[in-house]
């Protein structure tokens, strides 16, 4: 599916706002990019070009981006603004109130926010019905995922013309009807990160064996068979007796886990320390990153939708 050139604005140009905008870039579209840190800016095209290097695109992606100083600037002319600033829920309802003064009145306006309710992003912006949640996946321009999230103010048209943009561009957008907490994806995952802590909390096994686990069962097969596949594959009857022996001893904790309080004051912060669950030297973090890059370029490819 092809669509015309498009007028693009993303708000914030750190890990998600680079990638974000290679995508629609390299698809054809005009891009606008904006950050506050004149570092980023100045950072930003680079940055994309070494992605677009490793990825092995060549075309015009670079020209059709314009690195502006100003939300003004950015968002003016903008028939889309994707935001993806820190995940500061007061930081992205005051960008959201700037960008409605500044930009087209027809402009759709989408947060990639992992886990806010958009509703409460959108909490000062009039035109309710032409704003929603992109939900994108770390790298964009690899994982095919974005999560459309409406609010119960969104309007039909707005949630199916942004998803006729995410498919022109390669991508594989599902709509999420509800505005909860997390939306599907991360509501999923931190379910299962909950429940990961709490065994090594409660010493059932040592970090390391929660993840040989994942990475040598389920998490195999969760790239072809989904929880609800898996489900019927072996039956509803005996999920639902499993679920009757083992929900009782599962964790319900509805704060974040006392052991991750007690990693933090201990300064294990992961990577960015060199300590998390486990210890981190440099080398087994790049090791790390490099296999999960090539995980991800094998399972994907590089964007679907390419343009000279
Ligand atoms: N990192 C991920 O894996 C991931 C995945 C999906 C969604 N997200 C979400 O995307 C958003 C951005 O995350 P990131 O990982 O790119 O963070 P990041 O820190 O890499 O980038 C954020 C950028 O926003 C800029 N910024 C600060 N104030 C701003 C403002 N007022 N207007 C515009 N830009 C501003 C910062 O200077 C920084 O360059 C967050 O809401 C995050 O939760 C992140």
């Amino acid at each position: 599916m092809t669509m015309a050139s498009q007028r693009i604005s993303i708000l914030g140009g750190g890990l998600m706002g680079h990638g974000i905008a290679l995508v629609f870039a390299a698809a054809g579209h005009a891009v606008k990019i904006t950050d506050p840190s004149a570092e980023v800016r100045d950072r930003v095209r680079e940055r994309i070009g070494a992605t677009l290097d490793d990825l092995g695109i060549v075309n015009a992606a670079l020209e059709r981006i314009d690195v502006v100083a100003t939300l003004e600037d950015c968002v003016a002319g903008a028939q889309w603004v994707i935001e993806a600033a820190p995940e500061d829920l007061a930081l992205k309802q005051r960008i959201f109130a700037d960008v409605e003064r500044s930009a087209p009145a027809e402009a759709i306006l989408a947060s990639n926010t992992s886990v806010i309710p958009i509703g409460r992003i959108m909490a000062n912006v009039a035109r309710k019905q032409r704003t929603l949640g992109t939900h994108w996946w770390n790298p964009p321009y690899l994982v095919p995922l974005v999560e459309v999230v409406r609010t119960a103010e969104t309007a039909d048209a707005t949630v199916a013309a942004t998803i006729g943009l995410l498919k022109s561009v390669g991508k594989a957008p599902v709509e999420v009807k509800k505005d909860v907490p997390g939306f599907v994806g991360n509501r999923l995952q931190h379910a299962l990160w909950r429940e990961a802590i709490a065994l090594v909390a409660e010493g059932v096994c040592d970090a390391k064996t929660v993840d040989d686990v994942v990475k040598s069962s389920f998490g195999a097969r969760l790239a072809v068979l989904g929880p609800l596949e898996n489900a019927d594959l072996v039956g509803t009857d005996l999920t639902r007796s499993i679920h009757s022996y083992v929900f009782p001893s599962l964790d319900r904790a509805t704060v974040p886990s006392p052991y991750l309080d007690r990693l933090i004051a201990e300064g294990r912060l992961g990577f960015k320390s060199g300590h998390g669950f486990s210890d981190w030297p440099p080398e087994q973090q790049a090791a790390l990153r490099a296999r999960l890059n090539r995980h991800l370029k094998a399972s994907f490819g590089p964007p679907a939708a390419i343009k000279e």
